[in-house]
């Protein structure tokens, strides 16, 4: 049986009171049912608060204090909770039982799913991140995409979606023409050796530099393209190279990022489908014919804002196909192929015209099908730019770095901080540790904020032992984990139900750390594990503040060692699940 969160349970028995409150004035189910209990941030309001009789007074047109002392009158007992009052004007306050609290926290730790509410099975969503260009370096964007994307992956498979990550790579362009040109003329083999796609890179801006002299390089550029496109063995398999060579590189990222694929469809998987999605436009009356291109316009009344009077390009003069083109086709691909009830793009935000013309079209054209415009939920999750501190590292060119030499950085700087810490371990546990605290940093820095905001990259920040970072919740789990060694064998085995919750800061530990369901639910539904970044450094001040003030190995009876021992345990569960859903890993030892 799916454990329940402390909402879901009293938000049921709001309701059932607002239902027989409602009655009494001869108006059940007045309202709609939705979630009106909120966890409190303050103990002075309880544990929990709803504010639904206000809500419900307005529809009954009366007094909400009232209201709410009618609904806590009617409303049903539940070992939940406590007591039970009505505040102010009419907020309803409950507060929680402590040893139902603790049985809750053990059955959420002892639920596969950690007592996240679970969507029935068989929901796909697709995501579509990183999604970098071949024979380029990914730049910070991509980066935030790969991390931002693989958080969001972690948060619906832990919400029991089934997830298709797919990388929709850039490998398909004019620009694979003149990386050929470029290639056949001034490939530096020894560069090549040595740094692949860094020397791809150079021969692509050094076809740019010389075609600004000479323009008949752009002619023959546009030749290789089009043998490429027609099927030439010898440019496909220097552009088959370029693929190879660029995804292996990125593959170095990935695999630190602890990220996977399931499919890397990129742009030429699509490339045969295009003529199509541009004749079934035009047979729609959705696109027309505009000076040898053909164009998607958008009238002044459309009912999406952002794409009034804009126009989307399909197919250019020269045949050419756009990057909206490709992004149809793919549309139709990945509801054909997977039937999923959403689709995620996660790109900087600005990409968000892009999306938004690329959904209103692919909505008319279902529209004119006669099928479900609606059928798929279509989600651009933006997020703003990163920027390196000044001089921190060499970006020579704008904020195109290398995405590895970044992640050295941050590991190379943890490595001071592991050394300093602990220099009793061995230089190869610090090596992992520091890599691990590094690469952690790395990615936490970029989701704690809200992923909307721009971020400016703070090495001492990311990277300090105190505040909302990686390597503090790191510690705090450590830490744990450190105590049940001290313990001795027993101590991690300690059984779960012998933990209580008697001293107040037992207490606000507990409260804390059965929120994770609650907490997981809203950082997916709003799309921002920031929310859940936050959550779990409360989780680290409550255990700190625990951990520091009561003596858990020195506790006063056998009984209050063993109860905080199990404290220690849901402790170390609610950090290592929250850590790995962010792509965090959780060090039984720093
Ligand atoms: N390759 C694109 C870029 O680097 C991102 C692709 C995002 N996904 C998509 N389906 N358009 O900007």
């Amino acid at each position: 049986m799916a454990v329940q969160t402390v909402s879901q349970i009293l938000t049921s028995l709001v309701l059932a009171a607002a239902d027989a409150a409602a009655d009494t004035a001869g108006r059940a189910g007045v309202l709609p049912v939705v979630e009106s209990v909120a966890s409190t941030g303050n103990p002075r309001f309880g544990d929990y608060q709803s504010n639904h009789a206000f809500r419900l007074g307005k529809a009954l047109r009366s007094n909400p204090r009232a209201v709410a002392e009618q609904m806590v009158a009617r409303m049903p007992a539940h070992p939940a909770v406590a007591r039970i009052e009505v505040a102010g004007p009419g907020f309803i306050n409950f507060y929680l039982d402590d040893a139902w609290l603790c049985r809750q926290l053990v059955a959420q730790h002892q639920d596969r799913a950690g007592g996240v509410p679970q969507v029935e099975p068989g929901r796909t969503v697709v995501i579509d991140f990183s999604s970098p260009n071949i024979a380029k370096r990914m730049h910070i964007g991509h980066m935030r995409s790969t991390i931002i994307g693989s958080a969001l992956q972690r948060l619906y498979e832990a919400c029991g979606y089934t997830v298709v990550a797919d990388n929709h790579i850039g490998d398909w362009g004019t620009q694979f023409g003149m990386l050929i040109v470029a290639w056949r003329r001034w490939l530096d083999p020894q560069a090549f050796e040595r740094d692949p796609v860094g020397e791809l890179e150079r021969l692509y801006v050094a076809f740019r530099d010389a075609a600004a002299t000479d323009p008949a390089l752009d002619d023959l550029a546009r030749q290789e393209t089009a043998r490429l496109q027609a099927g030439d063995p010898e440019n496909r398999a220097l552009w088959q190279r370029f693929i190879d060579i660029s995804l292996r590189e990125f593959q170095g990222v990935y695999d630190r990022l602890g990220v996977a694929f399931h499919v890397t469809l990129g742009e030429s998987f699509y490339h045969s489908a295009l003529p199509g999605v541009v004749e079934a436009l035009l047979a729609a009356g959705l696109a027309e014919k505009s000076d040898g291109a053909v164009v998607v316009r958008f009238p002044d009344d459309h009912p999406v804002k952002a794409v009034r009077g804009r126009t989307l390009v399909i197919e250019k003069s020269d045949g050419a196909y756009l990057y909206g083109t490709t992004d149809l086709a793919t549309l139709e691909h990945r509801l054909a192929t997977w039937s999923p009830v959403e689709i995620q793009y996660i790109t900087d935000g600005r990409q968000q015209l892009h999306f938004q013309q690329v959904f209103a079209v692919w909505r008319s054209w279902r529209t004119w099908r006669k099928l479900d415009p609606n059928a798929v939920k279509l989600v651009h999750t933006w997020f703003g730019t990163l920027k390196l501190p000044e001089g921190a590292m060499s970006t020579r060119k704008g904020n195109v770095i290398r995405l590895v030499d970044l992640l050295d950085e941050a590991v190379r700087r943890a490595r001071a901080v592991v050394d300093a810490k602990s220099p009793d371990l061995s230089a190869q546990q610090r090596a992992e540790i520091a890599e691990a605290v590094g690469v952690g940093a790395v990615c936490y820095a970029d989701l704690a904020q809200n992923p909307q905001s721009d971020v400016v990259f703070d090495w001492d920040r990311m990277l300090a032992m105190e505040g909302n970072t990686a390597p503090f919740l790191m510690y705090s789990y450590a830490r744990c984990r450190s105590l049940q060694r001290k313990g001795g064998p027993k101590a991690a085995a300690v059984p779960l139900s012998a933990a209580a919750c008697p001293h107040q800061l037992e207490r606000a530990l507990v409260r804390t750390l059965v929120r994770l369901p609650e907490v997981v639910a809203a950082a997916l539904a709003s799309h921002r594990p920031n929310l859940l970044c936050d959550y779990l450094f409360e989780c680290a001040q409550a255990t700190n503040r625990f951990y520091f003030e009561l003596s858990v190995l020195q506790a006063d009876t056998a009984e209050q060692r063993q109860s905080r021992l199990a404290l220690i345990e849901l402790t170390a569960g609610v950090l290592e699940r929250g850590l790995a859903i962010l792509g965090v890993p959780s060090l039984p030892r720093m």
